[in-house]
């Protein structure tokens, strides 16, 4: 059987964030949805934003926020099965990966999905990203720090407090 030479996936955690900032508390689904709204507005072409949280913590409902920031139109929908969606007719792109469903970095680069993490020309926004992340233990000698082609990466976790409250934090890594 011929084996693809090993790869790896592009993204490791970076070493050191640029910028850490408090903790956001959201009250509600709106105000969550007026987070992502506030990031859609100030992303640039080629920004990664990666979402952390349990099922239900609210990744997709920062999505819903950053397509409105952004200008889409469009409904967002959880891409679970299709992987990834494409929003059009926003300022810029937005492309949605949930990586949910892929365990290993071996799976999503066997399921191509590599391509679709890096469009320089949008906006890509994953939730799970932590499955694409390189465990640190894992990356003895080599150089952290890096987002892959991306040369912005804004990580971001929520977690529950109760049902209508979350708390949102995050890390920007690149410029
Ligand atoms: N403060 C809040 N922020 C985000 N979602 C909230 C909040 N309070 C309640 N919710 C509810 O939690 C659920 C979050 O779902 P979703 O965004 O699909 O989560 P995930 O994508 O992380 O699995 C929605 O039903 C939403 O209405
Ligand atoms: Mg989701």
């Amino acid at each position: 059987m011929n084996l693809p030479p090993q790869r790896e996936p592009q993204i490791a955690i970076p070493a050191t964030p640029r910028k850490e900032v408090p903790a956001i508390i959201s009250h509600s689904a709106d105000e969550t949805m007026e987070i992502g709204a506030a990031w859609g507005r100030e992303a640039r072409a080629g920004w990664l934003i990666g979402l952390s949280g349990e099922l239900g913590a609210g990744k997709t409902q920062l999505v819903k926020g950053l397509a409105r920031g952004l200008g889409v139109t469009s409904g967002v929908y959880s891409p679970s099965f299709a992987l990834v969606n494409e929003y059009q007719g926003g300022r810029l792109p937005l492309f949605h990966l949930d990586l949910y469903r892929l365990e290993t970095p071996a799976q999503m680069l066997a399921a191509g999905l590599e391509e679709d993490l890096f469009h320089p020309a949008g906006v890509t926004v994953v939730e799970w990203i932590e499955r694409w992340f390189i465990p640190n233990s894992e990356l003895p000698g080599r150089q952290r720090g890096s987002a892959g082609a991306h040369r912005f990466l804004r990580w971001v976790r929520i977690g529950g407090i109760s049902p209508t409250e979350r708390r949102i934090t995050y890390e920007d890594f690149g410029d």
